[in-house]
């Protein structure tokens, strides 16, 4: 069993809430239908959120506990998210998305594949998509270094949470 699988099993929300930064910017879209990938749902607070706010969402986690978790609460609530089991390294989201969040995914990435990552991830975001990364401030560097030098504009930079915009 996996470390989150195990976390997961004894803790149905385990996160807690959706952050209130998040839920603040994610409430202020100028988009209010399109796809969100959530790299690293986990048991989906974030996805949750989302789906509910109208937006079809990709719940993208490598725990199989955390997902059969959402898949019931998708179930009961008839949300509009598509869970998918899967180690982000080798996923490639099956068309261009409106806005791509990763809440405290990266650090678990190693180091040596974060950029990477992000990377191919960002040219599946639309032009005029919005790229989300709350995490460890000792990870953000060498992603907000990424995303300058794709050229993102950062909206908020602060607290952890970097939020950029594709030009
Ligand atoms: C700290 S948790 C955050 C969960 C969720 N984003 C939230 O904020 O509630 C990190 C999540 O990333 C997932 N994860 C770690 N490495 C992954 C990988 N390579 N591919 C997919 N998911 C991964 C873990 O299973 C875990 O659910």
């Amino acid at each position: 069993m996996q470390k989150y699988d195990k976390i997961y099993a004894k803790d149905e929300s385990y996160f807690g809430h959706t952050s209130k930064q998040f839920t603040t910017l994610f409430s202020n879209l100028d988009f209010d239908t399109g796809t969100i990938l959530d790299l690293g749902a986990g048991q989906g607070r974030d996805a949750i959120f989302l789906a509910k706010r109208g937006y079809n969402v990709i719940a993208l986690d490598s725990s199989k506990v955390g997902l059969d978790q959402l898949q019931e609460r998708v179930e009961a609530d008839n949300l509009p998210i598509e869970i998918v089991h899967a180690d982000a390294l080798g996923y490639t989201p099956p068309q261009d998305l409106d806005a791509i969040i990763a809440d405290r995914f990266f650090h678990e990435v190693p180091r040596t594949a974060r950029v990477k990552l992000l990377q191919r991830m960002l040219g599946h975001l639309r032009v005029g998509g919005y790229m989300l990364i709350a995490d460890d401030k000792s990870v953000l560097p060498n992603l907000r270094d990424t995303l300058k030098k794709e050229k993102f504009e950062v909206l908020r930079d602060k607290n952890g949470i970097l939020f950029t915009y594709k030009p």
